[in-house]
């Protein structure tokens, strides 16, 4: 039980409350009218990323009076907590230590008494040199033919890490092997992933934390079934095509699949935080022990940053702020990230999980209903794209979307001149975007254009929609880490100022429950009737149509 008093019994809530009020319609405009130094001003460096946030709707005082409500609510002590090992996901009793995935060698961490950095280094260790004999051609098949195409086999966050991950470094990437990932339970997704595959060549990595994940289970015995049909082998195949990443050796054993060939890691790392523990192996076997090191590094570099900066410079902090400033006070409903990067196709769908499963709860930590805004819905996709689609809506609706614009200096390496000089262009439209949204356009603007009266409502840009830049040289795997970091410990800031444990997800087990009693429903029809009169009306059409 934590004894934290109800965040809107709290004095500082109901400050913000009241400098909202005084705020009133305050104009992004006015705010930079007032203040010469504001963009400089309201500024960041954290690592490689240069973060921008004085497109915000805030001044000097909503800021201090966050950061007191940030105080107040304990972050830093909860955030100490975290490092320390402790077990602060009460709900399942355990230990939250993401950050130990990429501790130096020479850390000590310690859960339950023991200190858990030697085992994390041993299985990174491991991972290198099981990567460097795949990627060198050392490691074969059961026909003595070298590996040249991994399939991940894994969902959630045994999933949407590594393929974010290796969609954003494929330049990094040994192009001459493929990597696949299958998540969904659909059969199409192992079939489109394997159907021009030679099994001889083919690795399966089964990714499951608890190796009991019916998705992943499944798919992973229908790839076993491929792989031995195309073989024309039996069991004894299996060691030398799959391999797992789990905490579950039991179950993995069970699969068939020999545990020396598993690559463990602990129940301390939540799923939705997994991808730079044994998670990441298949990307590893993409980009290179090296290359993963790398990455790891910037990730520890912004939980450096994330426990030692000031508040006043506490980036994670800052963003969980203006998140919780937007949901509670602007009633927010959904918070846009805005990547113009075309290898970051997968970013917001992977911070979906991250920040959704999350913190999309409505109970405290104690199990009373909360009376605020929890987590957004988190959505977006690269730009230009979205510019063609819904930033309609950003500009013009009537919907209030705070967004996070992430973009680089450079391309990546390997473009043709041509497509370098384009760069320029993309990142025209990234800057033009948020200055766009910032500031609009008045009807005294339109009319000076000679715009027909009638039209100028139609072309009137209301502007102050907030926005966040993150600026980087280059999407490296280091400025991926800390990318990423970055968004796990906002993620961590807003849950601790909802007093919310971010890091179950009950939320996800209900579905899981009545699929199982529904699927043999589907097959024989008998317990139609149990069900509830939409299901039953659609089992049984669904039935008919099957021929059943
Ligand atoms: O969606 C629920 C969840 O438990 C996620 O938190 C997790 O990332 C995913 O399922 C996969 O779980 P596992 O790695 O145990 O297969």
């Amino acid at each position: 039980m934590n004894t934290r008093s109800r965040l809107d019994r709290m004095p500082e809530w109901a400050a913000l409350g009241k400098h909202r009020e005084q705020l009133g319609d305050t104009r992004l405009r006015d705010l930079f009218a007032a203040d010469a130094d504001r963009g400089a001003a309201y500024t960041l460096r954290v690592g490689d990323l240069h973060l921008d946030y004085s497109k915000n709707l805030v001044t000097d005082e909503t800021l201090a009076l966050l950061r007191e409500l940030a105080a107040a609510t304990g972050v830093a002590e909860l955030r100490d907590a975290m490092f320390r090992g402790e077990k602060i996901n009460t709900t399942e009793d355990r230990a939250v230590l993401h950050t130990a995935l990429r501790a130096p060698r020479d850390a000590v961490i310690e859960v339950d008494g023991e200190n858990v950095v030697p085992g994390v280094h041993a299985v990174l260790d491991k991972m290198a040199a099981f990567s460097e004999r795949v990627r060198s051609g050392a490691w074969t098949g059961h026909t003595g033919r070298p590996i040249r195409n991994v399939v991940n086999i894994g969902i959630g966050g045994s999933d949407l890490g590594p393929a974010m991950a290796h969609e954003a470094l494929r330049s990094y990437t040994d192009r001459d092997l493929t990597l696949r990932f299958v998540s969904n339970v659909d059969g199409a997704d192992l079939h489109e992933a394997v159907r021009d595959l030679d099994p001889a060549e083919t690795l399966f990595v089964i990714a499951s934390k608890t190796f009991t994940t019916i998705e992943t289970i499944t798919n992973a015995t229908s790839a076993r079934d491929w792989l031995l049909t195309g073989l024309n082998a039996g069991q004894e195949a299996v060691a030398k095509h799959f391999v797992a990443l789990s905490t579950n050796a039991e179950k993995v054993h069970d699969f068939g699949i020999d545990t020396a060939n598993m690559f463990e890691f602990w129940d301390w790392v939540g799923g939705r935080y997994s991808y730079d523990s044994a998670i990441g192996l298949s990307l590893m076997i993409a980009i290179g022990p090296e290359h993963f090191r790398a990455m790891l590094d910037g990730f520890h570099l912004v939980d450096e940053h994330f426990r030692t900066a000031p508040p006043e410079r506490n980036a994670p902090l800052l963003l969980g702020l203006l998140g919780v400033w937007y949901g509670a006070f602007f009633d927010a409903q959904s918070h846009a990230v805005l990547p113009y990067s075309h290898y970051l196709s997968k970013f917001t769908a992977y911070l979906q999980q991250l920040d959704m499963e999350s913190n999309g709860k409505s109970v405290d930590r104690d199990g009373r209903p909360v009376d605020w805004q929890t987590g957004p819905v988190v959505w977006g996709t690269p730009g230009t794209n979205g510019q063609h689609a819904y930033y309609q809506l950003i500009h013009q609706g009537t919907k209030f979307i705070p967004a996070d614009f992430i973009g680089f200096a450079r391309p990546v390496a390997d473009l043709r001149p041509r497509l370098v000089a384009q760069h320029d262009l993309l990142m025209a439209n990234f800057f033009a975007q948020t200055q766009a949204l910032a500031f609009g356009k008045t009807p005294e603007e339109v009319r000076a254009e000679g715009v027909a009266e009638e039209l100028v409502p139609h072309k009137t840009f209301r502007g102050n929609h907030p926005t966040t830049t993150i600026l980087a040289e280059e999407l490296t795997p280091s400025v991926l880490g800390q990318l990423i970091a970055l968004y796990e410990h906002k993620v961590f800031v807003q849950g601790a100022i909802w007093n919310i444990d971010s890091f179950d997800q009950w939320g996800v087990e209900l579905g899981k429950v009545l699929a199982k009693r529904i699927e043999p429903v589907l097959l024989t029809g008998e317990g139609t009737d149990a069900l509830d009169g939409s299901t039953a009306g659609l089992v049984s059409v669904y039935r008919t149509l099957r021929g059943r």
